[in-house]
């Protein structure tokens, strides 16, 4: 799960939108009732950090039931990324809405691989759901490709550089079992790590 830190209230109100036009798009019926957010799983759960498998033929009926919770959950959070893993299903499969003019834009990832990137970096701060109100500046490359098929199984590429780089390869990380924290150094993870922690002992307090 990709988060961005400032404007969340907003991003909110815009990605409820996002839903209703999605689960519209994918559903049978207009009527259909939007689908339910599943729970996010959090820093240390193993799952994290295994490898996801790709998406087969034989995958179709389950990531096609998959891809609205899927959504559901990301916007919920409110979140602009969101990988399977991150829901206990270990599948090569992304969704993500940058929300580009805050103009719901939902995007479908299958087997999204890396095929290209600069030698130019960048440094932006990160968070992730699995890491609730934890971020950090990450340095990535500046610009990536990405090939993927989409949720029809049509191959198609995309590349881009700021924020879309970013998300891009945070999200594929997930399905390799990395998270932004692992750009870190080891001082500033445990600190990050610590915090994690004690801020989830005291949530469940509550
Ligand atoms: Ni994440």
């Amino acid at each position: 799960m990709y988060v961005v830190r400032t404007g969340a209230a907003c991003k909110c109100r815009v990605a409820l939108n996002g839903v209703r036009r999605y689960s519209r798009g994918m559903s049978a019926t207009e009527n259909a009732p939007p689908a339910a957010a599943l729970p996010i799983l959090i820093v240390p759960n193993p799952v994290l950090r295994k490898t996801s498998r790709a998406v087969t033929p034989a995958d179709a009926a389950a990531v096609r039931a998959l891809l609205p919770k899927m959504f559901a959950t990301m916007y919920k959070a409110p979140g602009i990324g969101l990988a399977a893993p991150q829901v206990g299903k270990l599948l090569r499969v992304v969704v993500m809405d940058l929300q580009p003019d805050k103009v719901p834009a939902p995007m479908v990832l299958i087997n999204p691989e890396i095929i290209a990137a600069s030698e130019e970096k960048a440094t932006r701060e990160e968070g992730c759901l699995s890491l609730p109100d934890q971020y950090a500046d990450v340095t990535r490359p500046a610009w990536v490709k990405v090939r993927y098929q989409d949720e029809a199984g049509a191959k198609q590429e995309i590349e881009g550089e700021g924020l879309l780089a970013a998300c891009l390869q945070h999200e594929i990380d997930h399905l390799n079992g990395v998270l932004f924290i692992d750009y870190l150094s080891a001082l500033k993870r445990n600190i990050l790590l610590r915090k994690l922690a004690k801020d989830q002992k005291e949530r469940a307090k509550k």
